[in-house]
């Protein structure tokens, strides 16, 4: 028996003013899969406490501003997001033992505590900063809030940290012609007081924790850069009015989103602890031997891995046992884009009925311990995932339990001794690769277990190939032999199914039915199951997972792509850390060549009907004469700008080859154009006198 382990896993805090998309989904899902692991490798049972814990990163301006922009408080909105992103994680089978917030009295009182204890460490300083300021808004502006003219290249409408178009970095107060992102006015140099934390009086510190085994070879390289570039102090506080946390002696200054956010980590165990009965100190005292395991995003490892370990050495916290950083998705090798659909939510992924324990699959073929970049390319996931699970796995219970459950009312054979040669040596195959296939799991390299787990499934697959269950069931003489094939071939598949277990939960729990499991054991497969696998029948085969159908990608790219009749939705955030862009001008994503615009069908159409559409928000439904037979119907999100009269009889421009879509109200066979953004909209495109319905664009 191991020594009972405790162990505390975090993933980042998502921000609670966007979506959960396919890039966030690698981490929840690379960190489910550890924490799975680890919970059938060390069971509760047997005295281990795995936790996997998790909260809505919900303070500042952005999501201020956005609630304004919605008309509700940021409250209102941080709990409405929190409940969407629950529901993504529910529906892509990560399980945290708790999902809380930020914007929590746990997270308050640690981030009260941590900063009067850093201060009393003379960790903290103030001095008076010089900021942009928007008069009309009355508020401090974040640089990503102010744009103006690139003082190199000159394009114009750039964030006042770095230029689009020339790449050049630069302070805010170097741009030319700066105006406010939030009002448009010009801003003014406002002076005004801050509080810093003291990193540069951490440095000795870091310097040994980085190098002590905390990070990743590549994380500890990246430290010595910074730390050859100096610590800076840390600005923690931001001026009112911002949402967050008010500094307890600096009325009208509240922390820093940055500063309560790792907090929040801590805010959500306690919360956790409050719930089970556990106890807050055994993981985070000074002197806790629990293991404490942050997975990040490689582009928050700088507050991850100097600002966190400092601010928790010097508040008499434990540091982290290990910090996991993985690197971004790319979608066919590319950057996620709006215009290309690859910015796929994880919402529509599911509500385009694609199955989430494919992506599960996918994202760990492609996972590895290193912070490299992982690609999701569509076409490659659907044919691997056809392949190995439909194809490999599945098709060894869909080929072998029928035989059983006919032929033998679910009996199985007792598992194979060493007389009976090709069986054994089957099952030792597995028990061979177990403590490589474990080592992989626990070092996130799943990559290279799942390849070793699929030589296992081809290897089970030539066994039944070669023993034919098929052929042999013709022959009542041979009725032992189908029974000992089929038996032994599905005993291999119950252990490529645990040992895919922290990969396919789901699959796993209805492997689990079939081999009635549950009703016997009372409890799920766990890793002891790999060495002693006490199954005796099975239950009648249900079908287990479906091929993917290229089609589902395309419906589902088609589907992500920016769309006037896909609006319903609220705004999404387009990176996950672009949330400074929400209400900013988007620049135009991407360069297409004149062959790819030449796709694009636009045609000049009369607007024979405006209909409203009964309970939705935002739609009006278009009858559109193009001069075909068939008028099209389109849903166009434009009833906050038009009446339906108003629009009766108008030409406007609509895509006459966008696939059609299946939306709720109804088949919608284009789009309109129209244009929008922060300062109105949607505006309709009308052309000008002389255009006939029908006619192209070009
Ligand atoms: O980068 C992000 O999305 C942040 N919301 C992550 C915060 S992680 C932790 F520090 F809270
Ligand atoms: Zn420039």
């Amino acid at each position: 028996m191991n020594q009972p382990r405790q162990i505390l896993v975090t993933s980042a805090l998502p921000y609670a003013n966007g979506p959960i998309h396919l890039g966030h989904l690698v981490e929840y899902i690379q960190t489910d899969i550890w924490v799975r692991f680890q919970k059938m490798r060390y069971p509760a049972s047997e005295g281990h406490q795995i936790s996997y814990i998790c909260a809505d990163d919900t303070h500042g301006t952005p999501i201020m501003l956005r609630a304004e922009k919605e008309g509700i408080s940021p409250e209102a909105l941080i709990d409405r997001v929190h409940g969407q992103h629950q529901r993504d994680f529910d529906g892509f089978l990560v399980e945290f033992d708790n999902y809380y917030s930020t914007h929590s009295e746990e997270t308050r009182r640690f981030a009260e505590t941590i900063y009067a204890t850093l201060k009393r460490n003379g960790l903290i300083e103030s001095r008076a900063i010089e900021q942009y300021y928007d008069p009309v808004k009355a508020m401090f502006l974040p640089d990503r809030f102010i744009k103006g003219e690139c003082p190199r290249c000159h394009a114009k409408d750039q964030y006042g940290d770095s230029c689009e178009a020339c790449g050049a970095t630069y302070a805010p107060t170097d741009l030319l012609n700066p105006y406010s992102a939030v009002s448009g006015a010009a801003p003014v140099r406002k002076e005004s007081v801050h509080y810093f934390f003291k990193l540069g009086k951490c440095g000795e510190f870091l310097q040994n924790w980085t190098r002590s085994g905390t990070l990743q070879d590549e994380a500890a390289n990246k430290m010595a850069e910074w730390f050859e570039a100096g610590l800076n102090d840390w600005d923690i506080s931001r001026d009112a009015p911002y949402f967050g946390f008010e500094i307890p002696d600096a009325p009208g200054k509240f922390f820093y989103v940055w500063l309560d956010a790792p907090i929040g980590y801590m805010g959500s165990f306690q919360n956790l602890c409050d719930r089970l009965g556990l106890n807050f100190g055994d993981y985070w005292n000074k002197d806790s031997s629990a293991e404490l395991y942050h997975f990040i995003g490689k582009d928050i490892l700088y507050f991850h891995a100097l600002f966190w370990p400092a601010m928790l050495k010097y508040s008499d916290f434990r540091t982290p046992t290990q910090i996991f950083a993985h690197g971004f998705l790319t979608v066919n090798g590319e950057k996620m884009s709006k215009s290309r659909g690859t910015f796929i939510t994880a919402e529509s992924y599911l509500q385009q009925g694609l199955n989430p324990e494919w992506l599960r699959y996918y994202y760990a073929c492609k996972l590895n311990g290193s912070m490299e970049d992982i690609d999701l390319n569509l076409e490659d996931f659907a044919a691997r995932v056809n392949s190995d699970l439909v194809g490999k796995y599945v098709n060894i219970a869909s080929r072998c339990a029928g035989f059983i459950s006919k032929r033998f009312d679910g009996q199985l054979m007792p598992a194979a001794g060493p007389e009976s040669i090709e069986e054994w040596s089957l099952e030792q195959a597995f028990i061979e690769k177990l403590d490589l296939i474990e080592r992989f799991y626990e070092d996130r390299e799943y990559g290279r277990a799942i390849r070793e787990i699929m030589t296992l499934a081809d290897s089970v697959n030539r066994y039944v190939d070669e023993n034919k269950p098929w052929e042999i069931a013709k022959n009542s003489d041979l009725s032992d032999k189908l029974h000992i094939v089929c038996s032994a071939a599905l005993r291999a598949f119950a252990r490529l199914t645990i040992l895919l277990k922290p990969v396919l939960p789901g699959v796993a729990e209805r492997v689990e039915a079939l081999f009635n499991w549950k009703l016997e054991f009372n409890r799920g497969f766990s890793w002891q199951e790999l060495s002693n696998l006490p199954i005796s029948k099975i239950q009648p085969y249900q079908h287990l997972m479906t091929r993917i159908d290229p089609k589902q990608i395309e419906a589902l790219v088609a589907a992500n792509k920016p769309n006037l009749q896909a609006t319903e939705p609220a705004p999404q955030s387009e990176q996950r850390h672009a949330q400074h862009q929400q209400h900013t001008i988007q620049p135009i994503a991407d360069t297409i060549s004149i062959e790819d615009f030449a796709k694009i069908d636009l045609r000049i159409a009369r607007i024979a009907k405006a209909e409203h559409v009964e309970k939705a928000e935002k739609l009006l439904k278009l009858t559109l004469d193009i001069g075909e037979e068939q008028p099209r119907t389109v849903f166009a999100g434009i009833k906050a700008a038009y009446d339906p009269a108003q629009l009766e009889g108008k030409l406007t421009v609509m895509v006459a080859n966008l696939a059609p879509r299946k939306m709720k109200f109804g088949l919608s066979e284009g789009m309109v154009l129209a244009a929008s953004d922060e300062r109105g909209g949607p505006f309709v495109l009308f052309p000008d006198e002389g255009a006939q319905p029908g006619m192209r664009i070009k």
